[in-house]
């Protein structure tokens, strides 16, 4: 099976079961201080999750590019992947489990044609809170599978939620391919990691709120999220144990070999990995509207890395200076599904580049640290895995190439507290990256509405003083202050932040009410509305007014009347890159 006709057939399906396709949302979320990443499909659409109205109904699919970081370091073995596409549908409030399953069963049986004899499922087992979840499992029952293959497992395999401390949550239902091969031991199942069992859908039933007090009650609006690992099937369709050797990644390894010049044989397969897999994800975040660059903070430190290591990959391979080769390719095999990459080409490889000759320096400075750190070891003693660490951690020196170099002076390197730092540093990432997503979403609240909307007011305020031809590069909100990045070629002066936010105050006092209007994308355009024109949200959008001050096309959340607001304050007004402007305000 073909990756396009994959796509094709899960949009269509759903299509023909009441679902409105919306386009995959930016791999940077808009508003969401809790994440990095766009990491699933769900993401954008966790207004709607919540009780907004979505423009196009409650029933949608889509395909959605995500980023998780997760497990970078694991990158390089047979599955895990930092960039991949998340085939998904919803239902805000519509059907439920019965219809969930059932589609995803017919799906799974009639489409892909997987034996049900294949299929294995996971289903919540209940614990002193919410009761197990007896209607999925009646309901695999109800489709045929038998009891060997429905396995009952707690929080940590089959719960998901809430997003925040309170909030909507429930149980899911895992699919899995069962490849058939021999249980490796008698307690051998779908959370067991041995191979049999592979992962390919997720059906979240977000029934429960959490409240406060640590209770469930029922919720209100029940909806459905599911997500299926596209380049996983794609695998599992074509008969292969691994993604790399799909369509989606021959292509890359063939051009990393004539790049090379070196074939990929078991040794240096890893490498060869590492440096397709993140050039594929660096490629799709610099192709991203929202235009990042590396750095070394946030979205921009992770982009940063995956180059990084790629180019030190490509070293051991024996070359310099192939990245952009290696995105070109990428490029030209994604551009027709995500036409993005193509519009935003030369400034991936302009980055690309830049960032290569950039670390050319880092790695010198590396062998340099090196060099010291060797001087006041004396032979046949032993480099400390702190400073082996640091290496790696700091200057990006690779634990082979560093042992290689240690023993040219017949030094050994402790490679067990090496790898013992490394696993740290992981669960380190690992509890960080959870952290982050856990406590930003309790941020989805009243303050961060808030400053969503004196946001929309700021974007007017800044047209008025500066002209119509700013337009929005980038927003992120905290409970604390809003961030907002615009087109401007200079800083702004005094007088001009002044005058700004004396027309935010006066529309936050002049108690104005937002208004939402649903519309086409081209009543909205006709009608003046500012923002992201990327019909992100479908054929419909919803545009927002604050009369006399603001009209954009947004999904929401924004607050009733602008009297909510208090007073808004400007913190600061910087450069954040070439061109563009931003401002960090605050509202008391
Ligand atoms: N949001 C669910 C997941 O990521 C579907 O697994």
């Amino acid at each position: 099976m073909k990756a396009n006709e994959l796509r094709q057939m899960y949009i269509e399906f759903f299509e023909e079961r009441g679902h409105k396709t919306i386009a995959s949302a930016s791999l940077l979320p808009d508003n969401d201080p809790s994440v990095l990443f766009t990491t699933a499909g769900m993401h954008p659409l966790i207004p709607y999750l919540l009780g907004e109205k979505h423009p196009l109904g409650k029933r949608l699919v889509d395909i959605q590019k995500c980023v998780r970081t997760c497990d970078i370091d694991e990158v390089g073995d047979l599955t895990h992947l930092t960039f991949f596409e998340m085939l998904g549908n919803w239902s805000l409030g519509d059907y439920f489990k019965a219809e969930s399953i059932s589609m995803s069963y017919d799906f799974l049986t009639t489409k892909l044609n997987i034996p049900i004899e294949n299929i294995a499922v996971t289903v919540y087992e209940g614990d002193e809170n919410v009761p197990r979840d007896d209607e999925s499992y009646e309901i695999w029952m109800e489709k045929g599978l038998k009891d060997h293959q429905i396995f009952f497992y707690g929080r940590k395999e089959n719960w998901w939620g809430p997003a925040g401390l309170t909030g909507p949550c429930g149980p899911d239902t895992e699919i899995f391919f069962d490849s058939g091969k021999a249980k490796c031991s008698e307690t051998c199942g779908p959370a067991c990691n041995c191979g049999k069992y592979v992962e390919i859908w997720n059906n979240v039933f977000m029934e429960y709120n959490k409240n406060a007090d640590g209770t469930y009650s029922i919720l209100k609006q029940k909806n459905v999220d599911t997500g299926m690992g596209f380049e996983r099937v794609l695998a599992i369709m074509n008969g292969k144990n691994t993604v790399y050797r799909t369509e989606l990644f021959i292509p890359i390894i063939e051009k990393v070999e004539e790049l090379t010049g070196v074939k990929m044989i078991e040794d240096n397969e890893k490498s060869f990995r590492i440096i397709c897999e993140h050039i594929r994800a660096a490629t799709f975040i610099l192709g991203d509207q929202k235009a990042i660059t590396p750095s070394n903070t946030e979205q921009g430190y992770i982009l940063r890395r995956l180059i990084r290591r790629a180019i030190r990959h490509c070293k051991k391979l024996g070359a310099d200076n192939i990245v952009c080769e290696i995105a070109d390719k990428i490029i030209s095999m994604y551009c027709d599904v995500y036409p993005e990459l193509s519009e935003n080409k030369e400034f991936i490889l302009t980055q690309l580049n830049k960032e290569s000759t950039l670390f050319a320096k880092t790695i010198d400075r590396g062998l340099k640290q090196a060099e010291k750190y060797f001087n006041h070891i004396s032979s046949s003693s032993i480099l400390s895995s702190e400073l082996a660490f640091k290496l790696y951690d700091t200057f990006g020196f690779p634990i082979e190439f560093t042992q290689e170099l240690a023993s040219e002076k017949g030094i050994m390197v402790d490679m067990d507290g090496f790898y013992e730092k490394f696993k740290e540093h992981q669960e380190k990432s690992r509890q960080g990256a959870e952290a982050k997503f856990k406590g930003g979403m309790a941020d989805n609240s009243v303050q961060t509405t808030k400053l969503h909307t004196a946001t929309h007011l700021l974007n007017g305020a800044l047209r008025t003083v500066l002209g119509d031809s700013i337009y929005q590069k980038g927003s992120n909100i905290t409970s604390e202050r809003l961030r907002f990045d615009f087109s401007f070629h200079r800083k702004l002066t005094k007088d001009e932040l002044i005058k700004v936010s004396d027309i935010v105050n006066e529309a936050i006092q002049k108690e104005i009410n937002i208004t939402c209007k649903e519309m086409s994308l081209e009543e909205a355009k006709n009608s003046g509305a500012v923002g992201v024109l990327d019909n992100k949200y479908g054929r419909k959008v919803k545009v927002y007014t604050i009369d006399g001050y603001s009209k954009e096309i947004c999904g929401g959340p924004h607050i009733e009347n602008t009297r909510k607001l208090g007073s808004f304050k400007i913190l600061k007004e910087e450069s954040s890159s070439s061109g563009v402007r931003r401002i960090k305000a605050t509202i008391q």
